[in-house]
């Protein structure tokens, strides 16, 4: 990717305060997976980060093909409505571009904090009647399920998938990540889902971890990496299925070629609300 590539960020229509001062972790995913809406400060430190890291931007799209068979897995199971919390910039391959190849009925609330992200996604998605955006911080659940863009589009009464994809490394412990998920899953009705990815450290060596923590340590969003064995405590309540977490690249790789790319730093988990 090239760091002299321009941005085509629209700041219209923006709400709050979009955090161009310093890097901003939505927007470096956005760059990692080849999108624009990017500023040169994300760009730069990105490449720092791929410099340190270079699987990031595998890592990156071998989380986005996770996300495509979870959304698959979800309409095969009959669940065609989705809750994406920190759904991020849209770029190729989101939830209601796979959903709607497969159910065009589905319906897909997007929820992020992050004002650009949230722009780009209303820009795009106004002409869209099954999708709503909207701005808010997956980390007060009572928040987001009251929110207009929630409750008018998603129906809590049938089965509802809450997709948790490559965003709980930005909640803090003492946020308490189970317990936030336990009030999305204290929502939903038996047959729901929760999807998710983690960004995890295991088998990084540490001068590498070191130098990546703190290239995210300049966000206003650092990362926290948790190991596999953090999955269960997440999962409380569901039937985690097959083949239960594991690295994201592992995850029912069969159903979709791309999940064959080698390396990622990345656990991904699906379970079902008995
Ligand atoms: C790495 S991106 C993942 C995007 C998408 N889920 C995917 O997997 O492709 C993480 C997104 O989560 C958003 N995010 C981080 N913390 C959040 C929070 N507390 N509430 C809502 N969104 C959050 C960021 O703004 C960013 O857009």
């Amino acid at each position: 990717m090239s760091p002299e590539r321009q941005s085509h960020v629209d700041l219209a229509g923006l709400t709050g305060d979009p955090d161009t001062n310093g890097p901003n972790a939505a927007r470096m995913y956005d760059y990692y997976l080849g999108g624009s809406a990017n500023f040169a400060v994300d760009r730069a430190a990105a490449e720092e980060q791929i410099a340190t890291l270079p699987s990031v931007a595998t890592t990156a799209r071998a989380n986005r093909a996770f996300l495509g068979r979870a959304v698959r897995l979800c309409l095969d199971l009959g669940v065609n409505q989705f809750l994406d919390l920190g759904s991020g910039v849209p770029t190729v391959g989101n939830v209601h571009e796979i959903a709607h190849q497969i159910d065009p009925t589905a319906r897909i609330a997007y929820v992020d904090r992050e004002p650009i992200a949230v722009a780009h996604a209303r820009r795009l998605l106004r002409d869209e009647p099954r999708v709503s955006v909207t701005q808010a911080d997956l980390t007060a659940p009572r928040t987001v399920l009251t929110a207009p863009g929630v409750t008018e589009l998603l129906d809590f009464t049938r089965p509802v998938a809450v997709l948790a994809i490559s965003v709980l490394h930005f909640v803090r412990d003492e946020q308490d990540p189970a317990a936030i998920l336990a009030t999305y899953r204290d929502a939903c009705v038996s047959g729901s889902v929760l999807a998710l990815s983690h960004t995890t450290i295991e088998n990084l060596a540490p001068a590498t971890v070191d130098r990546g923590l703190a290239i995210y340590q300049r966000t206003s969003t650092p990362v926290i990496p948790r190991p596999l064995s953090a999955a269960p405590a997440l999962l409380t309540g569901y039937e985690v299925l097959e083949p239960g977490p594991v690295r994201v690249t592992a995850w029912r790789p069969d159903v979709d070629p791309d999940a064959s790319e080698p390396v990622a730093n990345t656990w991904a988990a699906f379970g079902i609300l008995p």
